[in-house]
């Protein structure tokens, strides 16, 4: 018996969980949101959807938090995306506002659950409900970017993109560095020779989703489909490697970093001690960067803690 709860269904919350619903591989589906009806429109929908498919999924959708109970999964999209132009760091104090909120009111309900966070900054998220909650906290982390740089380079050099393996790492953005030392096409090494330079790789990643926000409105089904395949893993145990960020102690506090890592239905073995040099200073930079930006950032949430009181 797998129970799963959404909270937050917008865009990326209804297509995650459209995606994980239709697998039909849980057997439960809690969805929340805080606009009314919505949760339970949607429940209509999925209803709809998997009598097309005849698949038996239990499906609640609910304005009401103290039905999010008992899940095995809790995957957290709600929180203001971004606008076009915005960096998703910028997100910080009014998504952490609202991770403070659910901490509080959902893992008193779900003892023991996986907190997947997908709200952005998604990293610093996962870091600020963890620490609020106590419970075990992972992020979606770079897993969207390692397919976008898979999809680029699979393109440019005509391969199918099984050909291309290989991951990005750090903090989830603008900031995230694509690990050249895993990087292979047809089981080589990349290299530049190959047909596309490792800077046009980079700029692709840092950059579609911004470009991709201007025009849609917001990324949806790109990590839609790949948040799904990191609950799939967790709930059939599929221990396969992908870059998600998961919890590091660096000094005084637990921070998210994306490195491969096997997903299961638990997390690791990290594949940090197999990188080169080059790309495990890259990830030792992030973690650096990340505490520094971190820490400002939750001054800055208590100042607006403390001036709402
Ligand atoms: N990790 C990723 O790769 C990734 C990809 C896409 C979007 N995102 C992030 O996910 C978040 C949601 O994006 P979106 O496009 O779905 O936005 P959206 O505005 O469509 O949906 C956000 C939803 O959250 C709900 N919400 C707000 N506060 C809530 C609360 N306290 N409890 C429950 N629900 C609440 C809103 O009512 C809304 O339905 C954003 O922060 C966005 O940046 C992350």
């Amino acid at each position: 018996m797998t129970k799963v709860a959404f909270i937050g269904s917008g865009k990326i919350g209804q297509t995650i969980a459209f995606n994980v619903i239709m697998g039909s591989y849980i057997d439960e589906a809690i969805i929340y949101d805080i606009i009314p009806e919505l949760p339970e429109k949607f429940e209509h929908e999925l209803r709809h959807a998997l009598a097309s498919r005849k698949l038996k999924v239990e499906v609640l959708g609910t304005n009401n938090i103290e039905d999010v109970n008992g899940a095995d999964i809790v995957v957290i999209s709600a929180g203001k995306p971004r606008k076009p132009g915005m960096s998703r760091r910028d997100l910080f104090v009014d998504n952490a506002r609202i991770m403070i909120d659910l901490a509080d009111k959902l893992a008193k309900r779900n003892r023991g659950a996986l907190y997947i966070m997908v709200a952005n900054p998604v990293d610093m998220m996962a870091s600020v409900f963890m620490k609020y909650s106590g419970e075990y906290t992972i992020s979606t982390g770079d897993q969207v970017e390692t397919m976008r740089m898979r999809s680029y380079i699979a393109k440019k050099l005509k391969v199918h993109v099984t050909d291309v393996n290989g991951y990005v790492g750090g903090e989830h953005g603008e900031d995230a560095v694509v690990l050249w030392s895993t990087v292979t096409v047809k089981g080589k090494p990349f290299d530049e020779s190959m047909g596309v330079s490792k800077h046009e790789v980079e700029e692709y990643v840092k950059k579609i989703p911004g470009e991709i926000i201007r025009v849609m409105g917001g990324t949806t089904w790109g990590p839609g489909t790949i948040i799904e395949e990191i609950i799939r893993a967790v709930v059939l145990n599929e221990n396969k490697v992908m870059s998600i960020a998961f919890p590091h102690k660096y000094e005084d506090e637990i921070i998210h970093i994306s490195e491969p890592v096997v997903v299961g239905r638990t997390i690791g073995p990290s594949l940090e001690p197999l990188l080169d040099e080059k790309d495990r200073w890259h990830l030792m930079a992030s973690i650096k960067d990340f505490y520094s930006v971190y820490k400002e950032n939750l001054k800055q949430l208590e100042q607006s803690l403390t001036a709402k009181q």
